[in-house]
């Protein structure tokens, strides 16, 4: 069993795992936390347990909504659950965990990807072994069974080293109904301790409301968990020790109130997020910002020479913009690296490289890689993060907290304007210890300040905004074309099109249009042109009227009084007048609205669009 080879092609999940051992039913209190978690996965879910010397599953295909009508008034004290989010293989009951061994003694529930799964599928099929489902996660199970002699925690010890990959696991066996083994390599898990009870999930947040008691687990770490007692164990399987950590933020009601989705109360955040970003981060009176939770000396960033900016997604582009931000404001060297492509380079650290590391969630896999690659190579690492107690920010040298409360809606709004709001203080801050004068400090300072108010104006125009979706929501093709800090935001806006309205919408610098692009231009391909860019206004106008001479409706989102672009566009959004640099936070805001309202008038899935996941933790 231990020949082990990389396999490019995996079946995988990404997934929330949650396992309770203790006195009160597990079911109920497993449904409550995969609800919490449900955003890191809804393909399917399903949970297991032991009832009279028997493992009993329930599992099913869609929300986890499926399950619970599954669930009556059973009871259980020691339960493994799981929501799934698939990469490949069908989204099947047969699918969905908890997997059970060929001999129907063990389950597990998995999150992550297990490598040479399939040349191990292979050896456990020529001993005999019938897979009944196409998961990586099957293999686990059999080895575990294979393995096990009379005790649990002795078989999954003996299994870990079999496999390669990212994961964490809860194991749970039938002749075992008091306990449960969890470990992990790469993807997330913390044990959360009770009193006469014990919890492990994916993330704290899931447990909050029971537990503030948490152990994280490192790469490698197993335990065994029992109502009264969690044994740790190293890669080793040496017995150790580990401090407790209490969680400080609070438990927060995630409720979208009286919106219809998630998705557009979060939108609606954005005033109050925004300015919690900012609080007690800077000092008008001397134009200049102090971020405490940086544990770098003055001097050191001072001593700063390159930002290398590491993120996926929307958070990169929050990453372009601020590269923009801080060779023009800082002037510091800045290259923005898609952390799945840095994450195979070999790359050159010098002394003086500053990483910040922008994700959401923290949990982001291939941005843990990039970044532990680049902290092995001895760069210091700030994350810019919004979920405390993740494994970004205990990776990084230091955290600037989004502060921007739970984002529910899989796709990133709120996130993403809190991340440019930090950038930005970010930025101020690095060029005060340069260059920059009190007084032009202040003038940023106060143009930031003024942000919330107008994201505000940005919302009163939603009614506006959704005329529009209803004229453009049955196209299916869509430019987003602008230049310098509106090339990441048009980057930005056509991803929310995409992922929430299953539009094809390409963001596109509009210079690089007439260098292929343009020959895709038509009356059904509409153009969205973000011109609130005062530098290069003029050249994205003349990009513009190609998109015209081509037939191509265009919407044109520009600061308002422009009067020049009502002859030429065929509709227009204004955002109030601020600074290129800040434009992208209302102008991403606008482009959210649009986003919402398309996909509202499609019908689709706003706050759990098809075929994605919150936290991406497999690569
Ligand atoms: C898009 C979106 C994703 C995430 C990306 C990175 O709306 O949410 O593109 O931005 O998966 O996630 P984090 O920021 O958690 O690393």
């Amino acid at each position: 069993m231990n020949r082990i080879s990389r396999l490019k092609k995996t079946v995988t999940s990404m997934c929330g795992i949650f396992a309770y051992v203790g006195t009160r039913n597990g079911i109920r209190l497993a449904l409550d936390c995969l609800k919490k978690m449900e955003y890191r996965g809804y393909d399917s879910a399903g949970l297991a347990y032991i009832a009279d010397g028997n493992l009993i599953t329930h599992k099913a295909v869609g929300k986890l909504r499926n399950l619970e009508k599954m669930i009556d008034d059973q009871t259980a004290q020691c339960v493994i659950a799981h929501t799934r989010w698939a990469t490949h293989g069908k989204v099947t009951t047969e699918n969905a965990h908890p997997i059970l061994d060929a001999t129907q003694s063990v389950a597990v529930i998995h999150n992550g990807v297990i490598e040479n799964f399939q040349q191990l599928r292979h050896e456990l099929e020529r001993e005999g072994i019938t897979f009944r489902t196409e998961t990586d996660t099957e293999v686990i199970a059999n080895l575990i069974a294979i393995l096990y002699k009379g005790d649990l925690l002795q078989a999954v010890q003996e299994m870990v080293p079999l496999i390669k990959g990212a994961w964490a696991i809860a194991v749970i066996h039938k002749n075992h109904p008091d306990e449960c083994i969890v470990a992990k390599n790469s993807s997330p898990l913390v044990i959360g301790i009770g009193v006469g009870e014990t919890f492990a999930a994916s993330e704290p947040n899931a447990l909050i409301h029971h537990t503030r008691e948490v152990i994280y687990l490192s790469e490698g770490e197993l335990a065994r968990i029992k109502a009264n007692s969690v044994e740790l164990f190293d890669e080793a399987r040496l017995p150790i020790t580990k401090q407790t950590e209490q969680l400080k933020h609070s438990a927060e009601e995630m409720s979208k109130g009286d919106f219809a989705h998630y998705t557009l109360k979060e939108i609606y955040d954005q005033p109050q997020a925004v300015r919690n970003a900012m609080l007690s981060r800077f000092f008008e009176d001397y134009g200049t910002v102090a971020m405490d939770e940086i544990s770098i000396s003055a001097a050191a960033l001072l001593a700063v020479k390159r930002v290398v900016i590491v993120a996926c997604g929307t958070s990169l582009h929050a990453g372009l913009v601020a590269g923009y931000m801080l060779e023009e404001i800082a002037r510091i060297p800045t290259s923005v690296e898609i952390s799945s492509e840095f994450r195979y380079r070999n790359p050159i650290v010098e002394d003086g490289t500053l990483v910040l590391a922008i994700s959401q969630s923290g949990e982001t896999a291939d941005t843990l890689a990039a970044v532990r690659e680049l902290k092995a190579k001895g760069a210091t690492i700030i994350a810019i993060c919004n979920v405390q107690g993740s494994t970004l920010t205990r990776d990084a040298d230091s955290t600037l907290f989004l502060r921007a409360g739970t984002e529910v809606g899989v796709c990133s709004t709120k996130a993403f304007t809190s991340q440019l709001t930090v950038l930005t203080l970010f930025t101020i801050m690095m060029a005060r210890l340069r260059h920059m004068s009190k007084a032009e400090g202040q003038e940023f300072l106060s143009a930031l300040k003024e942000i919330p108010e107008q994201i505000q104006q940005v919302l009163a125009i939603a009614p506006h905004i959704e005329k529009l979706a209803d004229k453009y929501a049955s196209a299916n093709d869509f430019y987003f074309i602008g230049r310098r800090y509106m090339y990441p935001t048009c980057l930005e806006g056509a991803l929310k099109l995409k992922e929430i309205a299953y539009i094809n919408a390409c963001g596109y610098a509009a210079g690089e249009m007439k260098h292929g692009p343009i020959a895709l231009l038509n009356e059904k391909c509409p153009t969205f042109a973000l011109c609130a860019d005062t530098l290069t206004y003029d050249k994205v106008v003349s990009n513009v009227m190609e998109s015209k001479a081509r037939h191509s409706p265009v919407i044109c989102l520009t600061f308002a009084g422009d009067t020049r672009l009502t002859k030429i566009a065929d509709d227009i959004i204004e955002i109030p007048m601020t600074r290129d640099e800040l434009a992208p936070i209302t102008a991403a805001v606008a482009c959210q609205l649009f986003a919402y309202y398309c996909a509202k008038k499609r019908g689709a899935d706003i706050d759990q669009p098809r075929n994605l996941a919150k936290s991406v933790t497999v690569e």
